[in-house]
């Protein structure tokens, strides 16, 4: 049997990882400023998060949620307390697609109505609520299509005014940054407009903070940056360091009921437990903390760089949107530095590093990129 070929993959095979190393199979080294698409939160293969993920798989891997399991209340508590979110109640699933698909679900049961108001650009994962939610007509199939989507543009705040005002949205869903659309971030103000249309029409305020959450941009969810509160935030990328789990954050003003919501997998074992250990490490190492620095290092060596028209983001959330004559300069830093990165389009490379990038890991990238665009 072939592959179902969806993926435009590059001819390099990495087996073992460590921290932001990763080797291939021919002994190669590279440097990992990708982490995997924003999913490595605390580094490849962390001791503490082996150890924690090897002991739990010899105890018990998995069993359903018709039991008690401890691990989710302790991570529910856990999380409450670092993300500030503490009389949220907490969902368990499998990844972010699922996860706003979870949280559309619970804004369309408690206010009984359909609609839901997103962004131009934006992207919110392929299921089918998360893809109708998504700006791309290119990933939505026919059996996708819903008039219950209606995209405005980002930052318009008008245009949300005279959408909510019909009186028919459920939610509005909006990434704490967006990324797949290339670092596009919400004005504050604008957050706090959605905010108060969302309490004046009674719609639910979503915050995907799927790739932007996680302390990824040097606060523990990128809103948090704008002095706002959701009503619901979803997150998945960071929440397991690549062991798959989402969850979604619901208000303490929107009730759960039995069966309003279910999944085989979601918050097993093993996903609760590597996510007990991100969050260890994100304490132990304050790596919401390094992620603000390290930003700050970035954007001081590269947002004025010669190769940049624009520098976008925040913390370890960036964009890098390039000038004429240095498009392809993603894959000469591959091929050519061994340094993975990712990119938006032809003209934006996206560094989502691990949290626990260090000063000389961040120079070395630096060194290179400079050395490619003298
Ligand atoms: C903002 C955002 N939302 C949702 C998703 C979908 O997540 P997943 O691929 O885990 O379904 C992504 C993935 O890139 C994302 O960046």
């Amino acid at each position: 049997m072939n592959l179902f070929e969806v993926y435009k993959l590059w001819d390099i095979e990495p087996i073992k990882g460590l921290d932001t190393t990763l080797w291939d199979k021919e002994g190669e080294v590279y440097t990992d400023l990708y982490g995997g698409h924003a999913v490595i939160s605390v580094g490849h293969c962390h001791p503490h998060y082996v150890k924690m993920l090897s002991e739990q798989l010899g105890n018990l891997g998995f069993y359903s949620n018709a039991v008690q399991n401890s691990l989710q209340r302790e991570l529910a508590v856990r999380l409450g307390k670092v993300c500030g979110y503490d009389d949220y109640s907490l969902f368990l699933c499998n990844s972010g697609a699922e996860a706003n698909e979870n949280a559309l679900k619970v804004a369309s049961f408690h206010t009984g109505k359909a609609k839901v108001l997103a962004f131009r650009k934006a992207f919110h994962g392929r299921t089918s609520g998360a893809v109708a939610a998504t700006d791309n007509p290119k990933i939505q199939s026919p059996f996708n299509a819903t008039s219950n989507i209606v995209f405005v543009p980002l930052n318009d705040i008008e245009a949300v005014d005279k959408e909510l005002s019909k009186g028919d949205f459920a939610a509005v869903i909006i990434e704490g940054i967006q990324g797949v659309a290339g670092i596009y971030e919400p004005t504050a103000d604008f957050l706090k407009g959605l905010r108060s249309l969302c309490d004046k029409y009674g719609c639910v305020l979503i915050l995907d903070e799927i790739q932007s959450g996680y302390g990824r941009t040097g606060r523990f969810f990128a809103h948090q940056h704008c002095d706002v509160r959701a009503d619901i935030i979803t997150m998945a990328k960071g929440m397991g360091n690549g062991f798959p789990i989402g969850g979604v954050l619901i208000s303490p003003s929107i009730k759960a009921s039995y069966g309003m919501l279910g999944t085989t997998f979601g918050g097993n074992h093993l996903a609760c437990t590597a996510a007990l250990a991100v969050l260890d490490i994100i304490e132990d190492e304050h790596l919401v903390e390094n992620a603000e620095k390290m930003g700050e290092y970035f954007r001081k060596a590269l947002a004025n760089d010669k190769a940049v028209k624009e520098y976008r983001g925040k913390g370890l959330m960036i964009g890098l949107e390039l000038n004429e004559g240095y498009i392809g300069l993603r894959d000469r830093l591959l091929f050519e530095k061994h340094f993975f990165t990712g990119a938006a389009g032809a003209n934006v490379i996206r560094l989502l590093p691990s949290l626990t990038v260090s000063m000389e890991t961040a120079e070395s990238f630096v060194n290179a990129w400079k050395e490619l665009t003298l």
